[in-house]
Formats: structure tokens, sequence, C-alpha cells
């Protein structure tokens, strides 16, 4: 049996659902009120009874029953369908009833846990060293009551049996990750360690993290393993606590640590959440995204600061008790660009945690968070730090380092901002020769926006055929491998930069060397190009020769061709800009923008005109 969504939606009136949450005046054939899901002082919050829909025209946000209890509750659509339909009394299959059941008892059962640890931690004389820990930290007694802080006492059995008396089964306390599987049974995982009850947007106890107590013991941290209930990369810690105040501060942010968070709510900043030592997830986003799109990383320095590593592409925090942890600047942008996200970057003072900036006040904590920067203008930078930006050939360094990221980007707006953003950064005019590289670079991908990442000539793409652009390169190159003769020809025309596919640009730059003396040298990828070439010639061969005096016509119309293509998107990328530019009034680039579009234009023209007088020939 399928979810009972028609059912739900035709026996639960959305105006009963709505009005436990929202005070509702009846106005006309509709109700209206205050937006439950965003901050407002009049009502711009509807309700249409018959048609079954709600929308708020101060937010956005709209839908029938299922999307409000989905907004309001912060949960997935099955879980909406799931709680209408029970409250409505309308049956569910017994699958989900089974797998709702379920999770239901491992939630419960962790609930018992944190209760207990909760109980040991204020008095079991055994955690008197765990309350002097907390109490040294500066930790206050109101703070550990709201996190729900425990103890787990240093035994093999505290929680099996007090869980198993209570009714549970030890199958059941295992699956939650409570007890691990040893020779003579199961016991407890957590041991000597503080408890922190990990929560989800929904006050549900989902896992737990431990804390050693002292630094001899490794890892720091044991958390929960991933469970039926319990996924970490999803999960943002103290987000059930710091909802109300993300919404109102329209701001939500990310810390690295449990202790962080506390000790941030501790301090009145009760819009911090944590994303437990994981990369920034698609989920994480998703989680707050009904609360706010602000959304503010507060990376240590260590963190931040090592973006200027690992090739440069990604912000790696890599310690030896922990799995790496790894913000990579590429997903950073697909997060924005595709959940419309403004993702910026606080780096905190060298050597401190946000734990210790909170504490050292004097509003050193605001100001961190006040003058965070765009994570992308932030990882632009870093990246182009590395690299010597007085000289051109040094721009040209940083930009092909951050080409691919921009070219992974789907959205062709959120790519010309980028792509905006980077030629400030860098310090570029927008006509530069460098940034246009970084447009023909994309090039590749322009067919599959998000899927393939620039075909390296050898395999036709991922969905297996071959894109067109790729044909282009493919057979001017290949015509060139055969007929030593026209390369000069070509490159009448076209610079290798005409090519995008880099083993292609390379295998273009030896034949053209080759061209006098027959060798030439093409460094590291040596192999790959001679295999390419190997590879062009054998597919040649099959075909019939070009008589002579076809020859160069034919090879005039395949770099024009291929010039084509370029200065087409190369033009289209400029309007696109100039939209770009227009929509923020940056009226001097603009008008710099106009001027390359009518350079680029009339490039256009006279390839055009070009190849229509060698248009007689078919080429291909
Ligand atoms: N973390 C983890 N496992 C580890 C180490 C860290 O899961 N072995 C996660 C935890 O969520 C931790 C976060 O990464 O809170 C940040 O790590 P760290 O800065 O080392 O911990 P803090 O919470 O800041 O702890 P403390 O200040 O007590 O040292
Ligand atoms: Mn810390």
């Amino acid at each position: 049996m399928p979810l009972p969504v028609e059912d739900v939606k035709a026996q639960v009136p959305l105006v009963d659902v709505v009005n436990a949450a929202v005070r509702l005046q009846q106005s006309g054939r509709y109700l209206k009120g205050l937006c439950p899901f965003h901050e407002e002082k009049t009502p711009s919050f509807f309700v249409f009874p018959e048609r079954g829909t709600w929308r708020c025209f101060g937010c956005g946000r709209g839908g029938d029953v299922i999307s409000f209890v989905m907004e309001r509750e912060k949960a997935s659509f099955v879980e909406a369908v799931e709680s209408l339909a029970r409250e409505a009394g309308i049956a569910l299959s017994q699958q989900e009833e089974r797998k709702r059941s379920r999770q239901q008892i491992l939630a419960q059962i962790n609930l018992e846990a944190a209760q207990l640890y909760h109980r040991v931690l204020n008095e079991a004389p055994d955690a008197a060293r765990a309350r002097d820990y907390l109490a040294e930290r500066g930790i206050e007694q109101e703070t550990i009551a709201r996190f729900m802080l425990g103890y787990a006492p240093n035994r093999f059995d505290t929680v099996r049996k007090h869980l198993v008396q209570l009714g549970f089964s030890p199958e059941d306390l295992t699956a939650v990750g409570l007890l691990t599987e040893g020779n003579r049974g199961p016991y407890d995982r957590f041991r000597g360690r503080i408890m922190f009850p990990i929560r989800d947007a929904r006050g549900r106890f989902c896992g737990f993290g431990a804390r050693t107590l002292s630094a001899e013991i490794q890892p720091k941290y044991l958390n929960t393993p991933q469970t039926p209930i319990f996924d970490k990369s999803g999960l943002l810690y103290g987000l059930d606590l710091a909802q109300q105040s993300i919404r109102e501060r329209k701001q939500c942010i990310i810390v690295e640590g449990y202790t962080d968070v506390m000790m941030a709510h501790q301090h009145g900043e009760t819009n911090v959440v944590a994303s437990m030592g994981t990369a920034l997830t698609e989920k994480h986003v998703k989680s707050v995204k009904s609360l706010t799109t602000n959304l503010v990383l507060a990376l240590d320095p260590d963190a931040a600061g090592s973006a200027a590593t690992l090739r440069g592409l990604e912000v790696a925090r890599r310690a030896f008790d922990r799995v790496d942890t790894q913000v990579s600047v590429g997903d950073i942008m697909r997060l924005e660009s595709t959940l419309e996200a403004d993702i910026r970057i606080a780096v905190l003072p060298e050597g401190k945690d946000p734990d210790e900036v909170l504490r050292e006040g004097n509003g050193a904590w605001q100001e961190c968070i006040d003058t965070a920067v765009p994570f992308v203008d932030y990882a632009f930078r870093m990246i182009a730090r590395q690299h010597d930006l007085s000289s051109m050939q040094g721009k040209r360094r940083a930009v092909e380092a951050l080409a691919p990221l921009i070219t992974d980007i789907g959205d062709p707006v959120a790519r010309q901002q980028y792509l905006k953003r980077l030629a400030q950064v860098l310090d570029l005019g927008i006509q530069s020769e460098v940034l246009m590289n970084l447009m023909h670079a994309r090039r590749p991908t322009r067919q599959s926006p998000r899927a393939v990442r620039p075909n390296d000539g050898e395999q036709p793409s991922a969905n297996g055929q071959e894109q067109p652009a790729d044909r282009l390169e493919k057979y001017l190159l290949g015509l060139l491998t055969m007929h030593p003769e026209a390369r000069g020809l070509a490159a009448e025309v076209i610079d290798a930069e005409d090519f995008h596919q880099p083993l292609f640009r390379q295998a273009y730059e030896y034949v053209r060397a080759a061209e006098g003396n027959g060798t030439a040298s093409v460094g590291e990828s040596e192999e790959g190009v001679h295999e390419l070439l190997d590879r062009l010639r054998r597919e040649r061969s099959i075909e019939p020769p070009i008589d002579e005096e076809y020859l160069r016509p034919t090879v005039i119309a395949a770099a024009l061709r291929l010039k084509r293509r370029n200065v087409q998107e190369e033009y289209e990328d400029l309007q696109l800009l100039l939209a770009s530019e227009n929509a923020n009034e940056n009226k001097p680039l603009g008008s710099q923008i106009r001027q390359e579009i009518r350079r680029i234009g009339e490039q256009l023209r006279q390839v055009n005109r070009a190849l229509k007088q060698t248009s007689f020939i078919r080429t291909s």
C-alpha cells in the first residue's frame, strides 16, 4: 500500500492544521494571519480553504497541507504524510507502521539513555571528575541542563542493564549504537566519557557525541555510528534549540564543535549550530533553509588557512584523531547556487576557537561574524595567494586553478557572477585575455552543465555520446595529424587555446611544433598525446584521403568552425555578464562589457563571412 497522500489531503482540513499554529482571521473567501515561517508584523499569510492551499506573500512559501506540516515540523514529505495520517486515523501500510514505530523505539531508547547519563552526571559520585571538568571549562548548570549533558560511567554494563530493565531488547540497543558486540555479548560503547545527546530539529534523540576527560584517551570524541536514525552528515548539533533565534536573526552560524555551540548559547548567541566535524552538506543547508539562507561558517584559521594547500581546491583539516574534514570550494559554490544560499566565512583570530573568542567578550565574536566574507571571494583569495599575481602568467595560473570550480556551476547566471568576482579578486579587466581563457575552459562541460568533467579526449563522455564540441576539435586535429602540410594554414585561423580539451590543446601544440623537424617535446603528458594522435591517425586512415585541391578549403573551414564556436560562446557569455552587471547597476563595468561585446560581435561577423566563402565545401 502506497502512502495515503490523497486520503490525507481529502480528509484533513488545511484550516484545522494551520489553526493549531497560526491565529487566522476570516477575510472573504480566505483566511489570513501572521506567517509562522518568517518574522512579520502585518499578516501576509493566506489560507484558501476551498483549494486547500496556503501562501505567504511575505516570504514566498506556500503549498498544501502536507507542505505546511513539512515546513512547520521540519519533516520530510513521508514523515509529514505519516503524521497527518496518524492524527486523522488513516491507516498506513504495515511496512510503514513498522518502520515508523521502529524509529520511534530507537529514539526512545536514546532518550532514556540520555536521561540516565544526565542523572549520572548530576548525582553519581564517580562523575565528580566530569563535573569538575565542566565547571573548569566554565559550562554552567543551566547549559548542562539545556543541552542535557551527561556522563557515561567507566563500566561495561550501565546502559545495557538499565535499558534492558526498562524492557528494550539488546538488539535494539546495539542497533542504535549504544552497545557494541564483544566476545561475551554486547557491552556499553560509551564509557568514562561526557555525553552530548544529539537531537534533530524536532528534538528527537538521534545519537550521541562522547568526549574523553583526559588527553591520553583517544579518540577525543566517540560518536554514535551510522544508524537508522543517526546520519552525522545531515545533522546540525543544537538546531532544535537554535531555530527560533536563527529565524529571528535571519542568520545561522555554523561552528565545528559541540562545546562551541554550548558556549555560544551560554553567551546568548543562540543562532549557533555545529556541523559536528564534517563538511557542510546539502542536507545541512536544506535543514535550515526554511529558517534562513544566510549561513556563516565560523572556521578557525587552521581550517580556513589550509585552503592554500591541497591543490588549492579544498579547505582541508586533518588531525590524527579525527576523520578528515573537508570544505570543498566547489561543493560550497554548488550549494550556494542550487539552494540559493548566501554562505559566508568568518575567520576567527589566530589559534582561537569560537569558545575562546566568545569568552574574550568585548564584542569580539560579533565582530568576527559581522566581518564575514562571502565564501567564494574568500576561497578565491586564498587560492590566488598561491600565485604571483603581479605577473600575467601568475594570473593565468590562478585562473586555471579556479576555472574548473566555476565551470561546474550549472546555473549560468551564478556562473557569471562567480566569474565577475574572480575578475575582481584577480584584478583583471573583464576583457582580459586570461579571463577569456577561463570562459573557454568551461566549454567542454557546456552541453551537460553538471554532469561531466572536461573530457580528456580519450573516452566519449559519460553518457556514451561524443559531444558536438569535442567532435569539432577531433575532426580538425585528425586532419592536421594526417596532413602536416596544412598545419600552418590552420594556425592562421586558430591558436592552441581554441582547443578546450586540455589533451587536444597539447596535441595541437605538439603537431605545430613538430611541423619543422618532426620531433618535439610535450612534457609530462607526452604519452597521452601520442596515444591520442595514434588513435586519430588510425581512425582517419579508414576514411578516403582528401584530394589535394580540397585540402586547403577543408582545413580552413574546419578551423573557422572551431573559431566560430568559441567566439560565439564568448559572445553569449558576455551578454550574460552584461545582464548580471545591469542587474547590479554596475555602470562602468557595463560600458566596458558593451565595448567588448561590440569587438567580439565584429569578430563573429568576420568568421561567419569567411565561413560563407568556404561553404561550398562539405567538410565532415
Ligand atoms: N569530532 C569528532 N570526532 C573526533 C574529533 C572531533 O566527531 N574524533 C567532531 C566533534 O563534533 C567536535 C568537532 O569535531 O565537536 C570539533 O572538534 P574539536 O575542535 O576537536 O572539538 P571541540 O568540540 O571544540 O572540543 P573541545 O573544545 O572540548 O576540545
Ligand atoms: Mn574546541
